[in-house]
């Protein structure tokens, strides 16, 4: 399956052309790889990296430093919770075993219904509203059990907004 279609094609030119040289856009590109599909695969990698004159490792690299890009397809909700000092203070901790017994995953798994994946991350730039969760694009702030209890009931009925949390 080829993910750099001559459609992406057209639309990277276009995004490429707003930078000073053609590798600064290659995360915005990979963040509109990642919306079409749902992940980055190594195959979309590897395309990406030849559309843009790059080494593959440097695509790889920055793929994997970045906890937004997804190697393996996703839930139709991918809940990522901070875990980093501030967030870990301010009871991360509790709010991912919530999740896992809820959900019955762990980090880095999916559930049956591909639903919801699971991922504990690195600090998503929100530290004074601890904890944070990210789900998707949007972030829910200042998280505690019930909070998150009424947002997995509304993931769980579709609807997916940060009213009032
Ligand atoms: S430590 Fe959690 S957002 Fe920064």
């Amino acid at each position: 399956m080829a993910f750099v279609t001559e459609e992406f094609k057209a639309k990277a030119e276009k995004l490429c052309a707003k930078y000073p040289r053609r590798d600064a856009a290659l995360i915005p590109l990979l963040q509109e790889l990642q919306k079409e599909s749902g992940y980055v695969a190594e195959e979309a990698m590897d395309e990406l990296a030849r559309f843009l004159g790059l080494p593959y490792s440097r695509v790889k690299a920055v793929v994997t430093f970045y906890t937004m890009f997804n190697r393996e397809p996703a839930g139709k909700y991918h809940l990522q919770v901070c875990r980093n000092i501030s967030c870990h203070m301010a009871g991360a901790p509790g709010l991912l075993a919530l999740l896992r017994e809820k959900l019955g995953i762990a980090e880095g798994e999916t559930t049956k219904d591909g639903q919801f994946t699971l991922s504990a991350v690195e600090c998503l730039g929100a530290c004074g509203a601890a904890p944070v969760m990210q789900v998707n694009e949007e972030y829910f702030e200042r998280l505690d059990e019930a909070k998150l209890d009424a947002l997995l009931e509304d993931l769980r009925h579709g609807r997916l907004r940060a009213r009032g949390l």
